[in-house]
This record gives structure tokens, sequence and C-alpha cells, in this order.
């Protein structure tokens, strides 16, 4: 039977590696790393760079693979991603297969942990024959950038909520909460909100060389962030950001 390990590896350093996930690396017969683009080779050097680092078995073998890509032109959401999944767990399927044959130890490094906002768990379940899914819990973004910060997510006793840059467009602040983490946010989302009482925690390229963080008042702060956000992503070709707003009453 194969076993397919879902291995978090942290959101950008290579030292958010754990110890348990140095093992599942090395303990596979195989580690699959995605290439998503020549904007993001930054993403597939990391996971190359932790292979040459962590990698100690001489038997464990990389292959890489081109990530199809989501058809953006597909009016229903739900129905493109579905596709796309079909598409991810076919490629992940050949390339098991051309390499690897039908039985040993699979790894993939999963961006964060796999748990919040990745679909590596729902694609694995698509396999066919399902193999026995392995996970090893990584750093999120959300906990980068609190770290970032020095800031304590949840005020006492209070919940936050995680939502995404188009839900927080859509529907305003969200209800019942006075925190919330944006990630996935294609623009500035909180461009959309009143600023007043608002207070953001932003950050960009979390744990790497070129990691940009800023906090303050949104309506002080705000427009800087859109400025200092635009120049990263013209230079970088890409960009990956998160932030965190309280609202104060
Ligand atoms: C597809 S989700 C993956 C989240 C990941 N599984 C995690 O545990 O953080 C990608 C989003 O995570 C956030 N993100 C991930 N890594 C980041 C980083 N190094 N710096 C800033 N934001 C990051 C951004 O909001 C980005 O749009």
């Amino acid at each position: 039977m194969m076993t397919l390990s879902l291995i978090g590896i942290g959101c950008g350093d290579p030292a958010q590696l754990t110890r348990a996930a140095v093992q599942a690396i090395n303990a596979a017969d195989l580690v699959l790393i995605p290439r998503k683009g020549t904007a993001k080779s930054d993403l597939a050097d990391l996971r190359r760079t932790i292979c040459a680092d962590v990698l100690t078995n001489a038997i464990t073998r990389i292959a890489e693979f081109d990530l199809p890509v989501r058809d953006a032109r597909e009016a229903d959401y739900r129905k493109g991603v579905d596709d796309w999944h079909d598409a991810v767990a076919a490629t992940w399927s050949q390339t098991i297969a051309d390499h690897l044959g039908g039985d040993g130890k699979v790894a993939l490094l999963i961006w964060g942990d796999p748990s919040l906002y990745d679909s590596s768990l729902r694609i694995a379940r698509r396999l066919d024959p399902l193999p026995k899914i392995e996970v090893v819990p990584g750093i999120t973004s959300i906990q980068a950038l609190c770290a970032a910060h020095a800031l304590p997510l949840n005020d006492i006793g209070e919940p936050f909520l995680v939502t995404t840059g188009r839900r927080l467009c859509e529907g305003g602040w969200p209800e019942g909460v006075d925190t919330v983490v944006v990630m996935l946010d294609g623009g500035t989302a909180f461009q959309s909100l009143d600023p007043d009482r608002i207070h953001i925690w932003w950050g960009a390229y979390l744990g790497m060389a070129d990691q940009i963080i800023m906090s303050g008042a949104l309506a002080d702060i705000g427009p800087r962030i859109v400025t200092a956000r635009r120049d990263a992503r013209e230079r970088h070709g890409w960009i990956m950001d998160i932030y965190i707003l309280k609202r104060r009453p």
C-alpha cells in the first residue's frame, strides 16, 4: 500500500521546519515538488533548499511536476476548483506512477500547515487507489505574522475569525468578532472598510529574506501598505501577504 505524507514546512523560513518534518522527509521514497510557473519559482526553490539541507537518506528520490493551473474563466467557482483538484490528483498519480509504482512512501512538502487554506488533503482523498494519508503539522502564516509583530492573536477570552480578501470585500466586517485574520487577498480588501477604530498588522514574504511588516491605525498606515505592497509586487513579480485587523470599541 502507498503512504502519502503531507508535511507542513512552515511558510518561508527553512528554520521553521520541525524535527518531525525532517524525519518524515527522510522516511520518504519519493518527494514531490510542484513547479508553479516562473513568477513563483522562489517557492519551489525553498522546497529544493529544504530537501538539499535535510535529506540524509540516499534512497529518497525527488520528482518535480508542473502544477495544473485553475481555469479562471469557469463562471462557477466551486466547479472550477473541483475540476482543478481532479487535474492535480491526476498529475500526482502520474508522477508517482512514473517514479515509484504502486508501493512506498511519498512526501509532499506543504506550505505552512496542510489544514489551513490548503487543498492537499482534499486532493489526496481523490487518489485511486486511496493511499494511507499522514499529516505532519507546520508553522502557519498566521503564527508567523503574530510572531513577527509579537502580537497575541485573540483578545482575552474572545474569538477571532479567519477569512479571505474576497469575503471581506463582499461581506464587510464579519458579525460577532473584533479580530479578523485576512489571507489570500489578491488586492487590498481592507480598503473596502471604514478605517475608523481599526488597527492593522500586515506582513508580506514572512520568514523570507525580503520580509516586510507594517502596523498601525488603518486610517494612517493603510495607504502606506497599499504603496509598499504594489512596489514589492512589481519587484518580485508575485506577493504573498496576510494581515490581522482588530476593531476597538
Ligand atoms: C494557499 S494559502 C496557504 C496557507 C498556508 N497553508 C498556511 O498554513 O499559512 C496562501 C496564503 O497564505 C498566506 N501566506 C502564506 N505564506 C505567507 C508568507 N510567507 N507571508 C505572508 N503571507 C503568507 C497568504 O495570505 C497567502 O495568500
